[in-house]
């Protein structure tokens, strides 16, 4: 098969993650950058990318490359190049530019002329253009313009990968699914262990880590835009849906509490687990959504396990900070009285939870939010004096 060059995108942080699962769908040549991979394959491997990635948020296929000087020498490029290998002017389109150090005088100029000259080699090849759509077109191209070079690429995922088709409503600034599965593998959580999240909100951490204890493939249930391109097999890829339909466990043994101080917020997120094919794990209590504050929640009895949170943010700029801060300190003092042997790891944009907690870190990771710098602190919660005794070996390392 022939074999392409790809760019899959993550979030900043996770790309070392995002690497490993490459490399498994048979990537090769995979090396990662900032915000994502680099690698080559044929259409298959983006395929298996598409419906494997826990951590992409795009796959992007590179069909052209070269200099410019200005806006002609990129429509010529365009214009050249054999679009018709992979869409017809019976498709819709949109064209986008991301510019970096780019002299243009305009980045919409380009982005119109780089239409014009898809349009043009249609018209000239089959009398007939592609429509241009705004919001849900069938081929998304993307184009990179540096100081003297531009790159073209389809978006073979459509909506982004971390929309799993399970979501309709959202809680209280959601994750986004990709980072959530991303704090799950940093963490080194495994199916085996417990585990708990107090802030649960939509439910993102804990549907994705049944979804991961279930072996769901996160692209199982919703749709992608090389569906509608030429160039890629659809009887492999109804192959290897088929194959990862029947690799879904969905007795897996697990156990994973997540609560929240709302009672909707609760009631949404066992609506969206339900949603993302969780029903039996719902069932039996192998996944359970109940309303509880964070500062009361108990772990399962005689075990240890993992507890992953997002909680609210508690920073001079929100209006409730003081609360927030006061909240975080009773919730630290709860874990160390109720939690002892548990690794707990919280995501958040305030540098300062460690010192609102009294807790010293064991780990911190730097992950960004969409644009929000935050920080994934882990703090190791031992009993008693070994408390101490743990952060100042801590402090050490
Ligand atoms: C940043 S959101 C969590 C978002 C979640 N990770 C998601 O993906 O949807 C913080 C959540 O903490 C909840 N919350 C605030 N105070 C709480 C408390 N004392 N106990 C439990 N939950 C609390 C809020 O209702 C909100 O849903």
């Amino acid at each position: 098969m022939a074999q392409h060059y790809f760019y899959a995108v993550c979030p900043f942080g996770l790309e070392k993650l995002l690497a490993d699962e490459l490399h498994a769908v048979g990537a090769q040549r995979v090396e990662a950058g900032r915000g994502g991979c680099g690698f080559v394959g044929g259409t298959e491997t983006a395929m298996a990318a598409c419906l494997h990635s826990r951590t992409a948020s795009r796959i992007l296929m590179r069909v052209a490359q070269g200099g410019y000087w200005d806006s002609r020498d990129i429509y010529d490029l365009v214009k050249k190049t054999a679009w018709e290998k992979w869409f017809g002017p019976d498709h819709t389109i949109r064209v986008a530019a991301t510019a970096q150090r780019c002299p243009l005088e305009s980045v919409d100029f380009a982005v119109l002329r780089i239409k014009d000259a898809i349009c043009d080699r249609f018209r000239e090849l089959a009398g007939r253009r592609p429509d241009v759509e705004r919001h849900n077109p069938d081929v998304r191209i993307q184009a990179f313009i540096t100081y003297d070079q531009v790159t073209f690429y389809l978006d073979l995922a459509g909506e982004a990968l971390f929309k799993r088709g399970w979501r309709l409503t959202h809680g209280e600034a959601p994750l986004k699914e990709n980072l959530a599965a991303g704090l799950l593998m940093l963490s080194g959580w495994t199916p085996e262990m417990p585990l708990v999240d107090p802030f649960c909100g939509s439910g993102t951490i804990a549907i994705e880590a049944a979804r991961m204890a279930a072996n769901m493939a996160p692209g199982l249930t919703r749709s992608f835009a090389f569906e509608k391109l030429e160039g890629f097999d659809m009887d492999l890829w109804r192959e290897m849906k088929e194959d990862a339909r029947s690799a879904v466990n969905p007795y897996a043994k697990v156990q994973i509490r997540a609560s929240d101080i709302s009672s909707l917020v609760v009631e949404k997120a066992r609506e969206n687990a339900a949603r993302a094919g969780l029903s039996a794990m719902l069932d039996d209590g192998r996944l359970t959504f109940t309303q509880g504050d964070a500062r009361e929640v108990l772990p399962p009895e005689g075990v240890t396990g993992v507890l992953i949170a997002n909680p609210p943010y508690g920073e001079q700029s929100n209006p409730k900070s003081a609360s927030i801060r006061s909240m975080m300190k009773s919730v630290a003092d709860h874990l160390k009285a109720h939690y002892a042997g548990w690794t707990a790891w919280m995501l958040t944009s305030d540098r300062t939870l460690p010192g609102q907690m009294r807790l010293k870190e064991s780990r911190k990771i730097v992950l960004f939010n969409g644009p929000l710098e935050c920080r994934f602190f882990r703090f190791d919660m031992v009993a008693g004096s070994n408390r101490r005794k743990a952060a100042a070996e801590a402090e050490e390392s």
